[in-house]
């Protein structure tokens, strides 16, 4: 019997089953688009909607040493078919070895010895900054893909990012009881940070916490700090797109107004509304920004216009060494790069 000449069958029926099989497959399709990288909707679309492929992903190194449960990218993310482990017995089968930068720059002796499967994938991950990354050049002609905190790495794995919120909300500004806080842990006296801090604090109260200033623990940390109007989110080292977890989870999260010191402006302002920070940049003195945050102190209504953005989007809550896993599987399947021998790393991360 001809289904659709069966008329029996009411019309509405057969647009609905239409309908509903058109759905399904629009529903299909955007799933593997959102899967991928850079998969566009305005490509053209594939007669089959083509199945993630199943992906095997060897970490193989711990970073910096310290274990951490591997969780399920289909939980993270929601993507199916990545395989992550850390047990290098994988490692003949294993589609992506990433390799963490720190645990093995002391000698090429630390990458895989053994033969590479020839269609495996060597990727760079690293999210320290250049001025603290030894012996990048060891690494040149080795690796396929990069994966850093900068933008134009082949995957990119922010410290931080902003959510849109599902509907807008009202903001409140947490109650402040203190004006500006400091966390730090490297102290170097010649890096700019500090040298920017010893002069402000002529002009203005900072209570630093952290290596040889009061001790804050890091449970206690997000209530402390939310007491502050300013936190000065002072990078170690100033390099494009180094905007690390001092913004995004010190400041941010404990929903203090970041001042900033890093990349220029215009660099932060791809991550974040304009009139959400403040640089240091934006003042040709020192004492000039000590005397513009005297006056924010001065004036409620514009301290809580660095609050607006709030109704609309929120900072991501965490980053964890699992998300930036399941981003690499999520880019592997997107299955969108050139492939490549990444031959000058050291001259690019610099
Ligand atoms: C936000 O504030 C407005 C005005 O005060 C109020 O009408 C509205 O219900 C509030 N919305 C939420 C989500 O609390
Ligand atoms: C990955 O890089 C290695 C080392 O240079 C190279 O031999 C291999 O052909 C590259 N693989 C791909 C798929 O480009």
């Amino acid at each position: 019997m001809d289904f659709f000449r069966d008329r029996n069958i009411p019309a509405t029926w057969l647009v609905f089953t239409f309908l509903l099989l058109q759905g399904l497959s629009v529903m299909l399709f955007s799933y593997v688009c959102n899967s991928g990288t850079t998969s566009s909707p305005l490509q053209p679309q594939p007669a089959q909607v083509p199945r993630a492929p199943n992906l095997t992903v060897l970490l193989w190194t711990w970073p910096f040493g310290g274990r951490f449960p591997i969780e399920k990218c289909s939980e993270l993310l929601g993507i199916p078919n990545c395989h992550i482990t850390a047990n290098r017995l994988w490692y003949p089968v294993a589609d992506a070895v990433i390799v963490h930068h720190f645990d093995v720059c002391k000698s090429p002796r630390f990458l895989p010895r053994r033969p590479r499967p020839p269609s495996q994938l060597w990727i760079w991950f690293n999210l320290e900054p250049p001025t603290y990354t030894r012996n990048v050049h060891l690494m040149d002609n080795r690796f396929n893909l990069t994966m850093s905190y900068r933008r134009d790495s082949d995957i990119f794995t922010p410290y931080g990012w902003l959510e849109v919120l599902p509907e807008p909300r009202n903001v409140t500004v947490p109650l402040k009881t203190k004006l500006v806080a400091w966390v730090v842990s490297k102290w170097n006296p010649s890096s700019l940070r500090v040298r920017y801090y010893q002069e402000l604090k002529k002009y203005i109260h900072v209570d630093v916490y952290g290596y040889q200033h009061s001790p804050l623990p890091q449970k206690k940390q997000i209530k402390v700090l939310s007491q502050y109007k300013f936190y000065l989110a002072f990078e170690n080292s100033v390099h494009e797109d180094y905007i690390t977890e001092k913004l995004w989870k010190t400041a941010l999260l404990a929903e203090t107004v970041p001042v900033v010191c890093g990349p220029p402006r215009k660099n932060y302002e791809l991550y974040l509304p304009p009139g959400s920070f403040i640089h240091i940049d934006d003042f040709p003195t020192v004492q000039g920004l000590a005397l513009f945050l005297q006056e924010l102190d001065q004036n409620s209504e514009r301290y809580k216009s660095y609050f607006q953005w709030r109704s609309w989007l929120t900072p991501v809550k965490t980053t964890t060494w699992s998300l930036h896993l399941c981003r690499a599987c999520r880019a592997l399947q997107g299955n969108s790069f050139r492939y490549q021998t990444v031959s000058a790393l050291s001259k690019w991360f610099r």
